[in-house]
């Protein structure tokens, strides 16, 4: 299997090492249970797209999940992976080539950083150099400095700090294809809209294919290129772009699961990238105040932002700050208001709410600071939002067959839901 199709050719930036993968009738069987957890399942995941599993709790989406890297073998039917199929691969062999994240990162306590990092790597045989320069370059990647982080162990880190390190481990040996199970379920919800961010910028970067279970349709809506909303028995409600399920709930089920969400549609679906932000004043540590002061009077800007030696904001100084101060300092404010530019405008809002500033700094890749997005700049893009939505790319392939199976019972073959829009 060691020139099996399942593993990535070298990821360089933008193209999409991501494997696709097809889900034939798969249904899975739990011993002792009358229904199926997962019913005849049909479900077509394009290479390099991130897909969400979203669906009430007991649906069968973690359960959908597992059989695609096989911690949990499916009662039938087949996953193909790049073309291969994988149903009767060895198992330890196929999750070698699947990162998988779940909640709270699922790191070993015992284990520093770099070693919960290095796992695969290792049991790949990788020699010590390049597994060295792999985690450093890993912890780059979710934007913790490798000198400060590496040597550290899970306990010393904050639940953000802990998902990031998943990630990384899950991504070690470049895999084609990342299973992410509510990864983000247990931090806060300022952390998880950062993480979410920081998500969607690796993904910028790496072009895996992902799929994600979540049980919060906003996130859905954040990270997906495509949703599929389940129902009981994995049996697929709507299986579409975020755009189209918004616009169109095939059914009143994906109307209900919807929910609120679908209200403020306009601040989902706009990310922060898509708006223009405004020029900031920016310094850094060791500047003179008053030299910083007058530039900002004369650009009748509030405030002046303070970066460090990568370009990431560390503080904020309005004008009273500035001539008090005589020597612009480069310590951290760990309330400071920011955004990754990946973020939706709703996140923004929050941000700005939780924050009580009618602004919120916006950083891209690897968190360098790249301008300010205000609440005039929200409440405009909404305003002036046109829903027009990118019809072009045509809904993968998704339906269950013979739907839920009721072992010992006669059943009917239920409609398949779920056809492609
Ligand atoms: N190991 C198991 N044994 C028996 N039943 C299970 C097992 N794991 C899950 N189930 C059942 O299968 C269904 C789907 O579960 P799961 O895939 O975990 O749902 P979800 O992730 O959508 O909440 C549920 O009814 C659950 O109780
Ligand atoms: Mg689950």
């Amino acid at each position: 299997m060691s020139d099996s199709k399942i593993s990535s050719s070298a990821a360089s930036e933008n193209t999409v090492s991501g494997a696709s993968i097809m889900l034939q009738e798969v249904t899975k069987t739990y011993p002792g249970q009358k229904k199926s957890a997962v019913g005849g399942l049909t479900l077509e995941i394009p290479a390099g797209s991130i897909v969400m599993f979203v669906g009430p709790s007991g649906c069968g989406k973690t359960t959908t999940l597992k059989m695609i890297n096989r911690l949990i073998e499916p009662t039938s039917g087949q996953i193909v992976i790049n073309g291969e199929d994988v149903t009767t691969m060895n198992g330890d062999e196929l999750r070698r080539r699947i990162g998988y994240v779940i909640q709270a990162g699922g790191l070993f306590p015992h284990m520093t950083v770099a070693s919960n990092i290095a796992m695969v790597p290792k049991m790949l045989g990788w020699d010590k150099a390049k597994i060295n320069a792999r985690v450093d370059e890993l912890l780059e990647l979710v934007s913790l400095d490798p000198e400060l982080y590496r040597d550290r162990f899970p306990k010393e880190l904050s639940g953000g700090q802990q998902q990031r390190v998943g990630v990384a481990r899950a991504l070690a040996a470049d895999p084609p294809v990342l299973l992410m199970d509510e990864p983000f379920g247990a931090v806060d919800p300022i952390t998880r809209q950062r993480l979410q961010d920081e998500l969607l910028n690796i993904q910028s970067e790496v072009q895996k294919t992902i799929v994600c279970v979540t049980h919060d349709f906003d996130e859905a809506v954040k990270l997906g290129d495509w949703i599929a909303i389940f129902n009981e028995g994995a049996q697929l409600e709507q299986y579409d772009s975020p755009e189209r399920i918004l616009a169109n709930p095939a059914s009143e089920f994906v109307e209900n699961f919807i929910g609120s969400g679908a209200g403020l549609k306009q601040l989902t679906l706009t990310r922060v990238n898509e708006v223009d932000l405004v020029d900031a004043i920016t310094t850094t540590p060791g500047k003179r105040a008053s030299d910083v002061l007058s530039q900002l009077q004369g650009s009748g800007r509030k405030i002046a932002v303070v970066l460090d030696s990568r370009g990431r904001p560390l503080r904020r100084m309005d004008r009273r700050q500035l001539s008090r101060a005589e020597i612009i300092e480069g310590t951290y404010d760990p309330d400071l208001p920011v955004v990754g530019e990946q973020a939706t405008l709703n996140d923004a809002l929050d941000t700005m709410l939780v924050a009580s500033a009618e602004y919120a700094l916006v950083t891209g890749r690897r968190d360098v600071f790249t301008g300010i997005i205000t609440v005039q700049t929200v409440m405009e893009a909404i305003a002036a939002a046109n829903s027009s939505m990118d019809d072009h790319h045509e809904a993968p392939v998704g339906l269950n067959s013979g739907a839920i199976n009721v072992v010992d019972i006669e059943s009917e073959p239920a409609e398949s839901g779920g056809e492609p829009a």
